[in-house]
């Protein structure tokens, strides 16, 4: 087997430098715990960035891929797929309460999902409402959406849009949150879209104000705008609902989803109500990928054992210990840990600095790991059927980072 050093010198060689890598090679996982090359274990509280709702290598979702992939693997959308359709089934029953009736559209990340919905709503207004005139899509501040040329035009930080323009000229970015009347009169009946995270994750856990969600889509259904709400990190669970905005008693027109959905394998999807997916027609859009047999199944045995292991309870349950447990960590370290932010299983401990030294030490340290979010914010967010004393290992280990001088 190959020393770590050398592989971590192979990948500085081979690879694009994109990424600002933590210099361990990870290699095994079970559950919440990882264990890289060397045999060192890990307990793993990024969950893959919220990817990883059962954790690591659950049995079940091993199963349910194991099986798929002895049956069928990929066929193209010029067909049918079985998983696909049963996968639309139970995404349209957890949507309903909050959205009614909704279809479908599977890809293979939340950028790519997010790039959906803007085409879908783009294609509704301009094309299905014959409103040349709407071509404007509007996000926030502090947001992020992803990395394809739109997402990023409307990705409210600079950071990642350095560097990448002239972006597209219909995307607009507005202040976050917009507190009064007339911050919303931004939104008018020339506007196609708004999108909007129900928490803003990558800006540093931002949960928006009490009544903000409610009147945006107050705004949208007056002027006609199609409201998107990005739930590829708040979504399947992650914040103790199935879906972030049932949280909130409000519902989007169209909802995008990845992240967790398939438990670690690549997917992606909108949801989208009757009225606006009549945006597309046969052509408007497609994925190779997309919604094929493999992560379909996969998505289908997370979305199960979240309901038969009771897990959006578990969620709620677990999210308030975290929360309880970073907020003893505010009154010990005044000076050092400013405020605690989340929802559920997706929290964060906002310092006064830079997050990714206290992160390092964490993992040096303890050998746990934890990722940044906004620059400034110790993000947790773990398997949602991680343990009280799981939780309570990671808070001793941030407590024990932030002690240090
Ligand atoms: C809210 C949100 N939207 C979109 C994305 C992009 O997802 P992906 O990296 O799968 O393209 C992310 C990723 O962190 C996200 O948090």
């Amino acid at each position: 087997m190959a020393h770590p050093d050398e592989l971590v010198a192979s990948a500085r060689r081979l690879l694009l430098q994109n990424y600002q890598q933590q210099p361990i090679v990870l290699e095994r996982g079970e559950g919440v715990w990882l264990w890289d090359v060397t045999g060192r274990r890990y307990l793993d509280l990024t969950a893959g960035i919220a990817a990883c709702p059962l954790g690591h290598s659950h049995p079940k979702l091993v199963t349910a891929i194991a099986e798929q992939a002895h049956r069928l693997i990929h066929v193209s959308n010029l067909f049918f797929i079985e998983p696909q359709i049963r996968l639309a089934e139970r995404l349209a029953a957890l949507a309903a309460p909050s959205m009614g009736p909704v279809r479908a559209f599977f890809c293979n990340s939340g950028g790519e999902a997010n790039e959906a919905a803007i085409k879908l709503a783009k294609r509704f207004q301009t094309t299905t409402q014959g409103r040349a005139d709407r071509i404007e899509v509007l996000s926030f501040e502090g947001s992020f959406h992803g990395r394809t040329i739109a997402t990023v035009a409307l990705t409210g930080q600079e950071k990642y849009r350095a560097g990448f323009g002239p972006l597209v000229e219909w995307a607009r970015i507005l202040p976050w949150p917009l507190h009064a009347e007339d911050g919303l009169d931004a939104i008018t009946e020339h506007t196609a879209a708004v999108i909007v995270e129900p928490i803003q994750a990558e800006g540093g856990i931002r949960v928006p104000p009490a009544g903000f969600l409610k009147a945006l889509r107050e705004r949208c259904t007056t002027t006609g705008t199609v409201l998107i709400f990005d739930e590829v990190q708040t979504g399947i669970g992650r914040t103790g609902g199935w879906f972030g905005h049932q949280l909130e008693g409000i519902a989007p027109d169209i909802m995008s989803l990845a992240k967790g959905l398939a438990g670690g394998v690549p997917i992606g999807a909108i949801l989208a109500n009757e009225r606006v997916a009549t945006g597309f027609v046969p052509g408007s859009h497609a994925s190779t990928f997309g919604g094929n047999p493999l992560a379909c199944a996969a998505a289908l045995c997370v979305l199960e054992t979240i309901e038969t292991e009771s897990l959006l309870d578990h969620v709620e349950k677990m999210g308030a210990h975290l929360r309880a447990g970073l907020a003893r960590l505010v009154t010990r370290f005044p000076d050092r840990a400013l405020e605690v932010r989340g929802r559920g299983l997706l929290a964060g401990l906002a310092l006064p600095g830079d997050a990714a030294p206290i992160v390092r030490r964490c993992r040096e340290q303890s050998g746990v790991l934890l990722s940044v979010a906004g620059g400034s914010v110790v993000r947790f967010a773990p398997a949602l059927l991680v343990s009280p004393r799981e939780l309570d290992q990671g808070l001793i280990a941030l407590e024990e980072a932030l002690s240090l001088p």
